[in-house]
């Protein structure tokens, strides 16, 4: 008579990594929850708007499935919540609470252009968000407006001030754009000083048809590091926080924290750890690269194994860096809207 075999002791599932050849592991989800925005930033979007598809393409019960996926099955540690502006979508904050008891998931942080913080905030905190990146580009209200395309500065300094008020960790988001913001960098080291608060200069990417506005405005992380050099401000290495791409310093003598990221002179793609969605349910391996799959079909039908199996996929084949000169040679189909900064 067969023997069946003893019932296997019920060890908790090991925790899942992926890794690719490269040694490098995925940690990290950036999911776009809408391609609309309150704001036109003039880096971002090309004046003549970017196509729509169907702005909430997925919904809060789709998006819940990525993430969920993605954590539970893929290891997955922190998720970036981006857009657009994500603000700008009703059930932002259900769905953040949602996500946040996934077992595993780490960290859940937010980009915002911050113009409707001053309202939000209280409700996104208790639902869990710890820690948001606002894009302020600019001190001054009129640069600020016509940057935006209308955007008022005095609403998003509401909303750094709340964010401070009641996140873990605030970061800004500054887009370096030579003869616009490039003669502000000591006023952003200062905010810096000022409120504890990390200020991340971030080179400028040709996203979309902008190739002209990047050749007129670019201007390398090596600069402001002469810049500040120059001035007298000397920086010192610093341990980053999060999971992004940024190398951090402090401004020795001062609460001031800078963080640079340089992915157009000196790439990351050997420590990159992440996938981004967009809202429209596409997968993207690397910001600047064309290529994207279209998940949605997968996500609409809950094909939980099949769509592990793309985001893996995906992850496990992305090359060992990007070739910038084809990158700069060739449109990006998608404007940073429809992406997700
Ligand atoms: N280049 C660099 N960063 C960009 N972002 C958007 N568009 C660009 C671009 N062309 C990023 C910025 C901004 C966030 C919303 O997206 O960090 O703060």
């Amino acid at each position: 008579m067969a023997v069946s075999a003893p019932p296997l002791p019920n060890f908790a599932a090991a925790p899942v990594t992926v890794r690719d050849q490269f040694g490098r592991q995925l940690r990290y989800l950036r999911v776009s929850v809408t391609d609309l925005c309150n704001l036109s930033c003039q880096y971002c979007n090309p004046a003549k708007g970017c196509p729509q598809t169907h702005p909430h393409k997925l919904s809060w019960d789709d998006l819940y499935f990525v993430a969920d996926v993605a954590v539970r099955d893929l290891g997955v540690e922190a998720i970036r919540v981006t857009g657009g502006e994500p603000t700008v979508r009703p059930g932002l904050t259900e769905w953040i609470a949602s996500i946040s008891t996934l077992p595993g998931l780490r960290d859940i942080a937010m980009t915002t252009n911050g113009i409707l913080l001053g309202k939000l905030a209280q409700p996104l905190r208790e639902a869990g968000l710890r820690r948001v990146n606002v894009s302020l580009d600019s001190f001054d209200e009129e640069k600020f407006r016509t940057l935006t395309r209308g955007g008022s500065l005095a609403r998003c300094m509401e909303g750094i001030d709340r964010a401070c008020d009641l996140f873990d960790r605030v970061k800004i988001n500054c887009v370096l754009l030579r003869d616009v913001n490039s003669g502000e960098i000591e006023q952003f080291i200062r905010f810096s000083d000022e409120r504890g608060i990390e200020v991340r200069f971030i080179e400028l990417m040709p996203i979309f048809d902008q190739k002209e506005f990047f050749h007129r405005h670019f201007m390398s992380v090596d600069e402001v590091k002469s810049l500040m050099a120059a001035r007298g401000m000397h920086l010192e290495a610093d341990t980053a926080h999060g999971y992004g791409p940024a190398t951090s310093f402090r401004v020795a003598g001062s609460r001031a924290r800078v963080g640079f990221i340089s992915q157009m002179s000196d790439t990351k793609c050997l420590t990159c750890n992440k996938l981004r969605t967009t809202s429209d349910g596409s997968l993207k391996a690397c910001l600047l690269s064309p290529q994207e799959i279209d998940l949605s079909p997968l996500i609409a039908a809950r094909d939980r194994d099949a769509f592990a199996s793309a985001l893996r996929g995906s992850f496990l084949q992305r090359a060992e860096r990007y070739d910038l000169q084809q990158i700069l040679s060739q449109p990006v189909p998608r404007a940073m809207q429809a992406i997700g900064g």
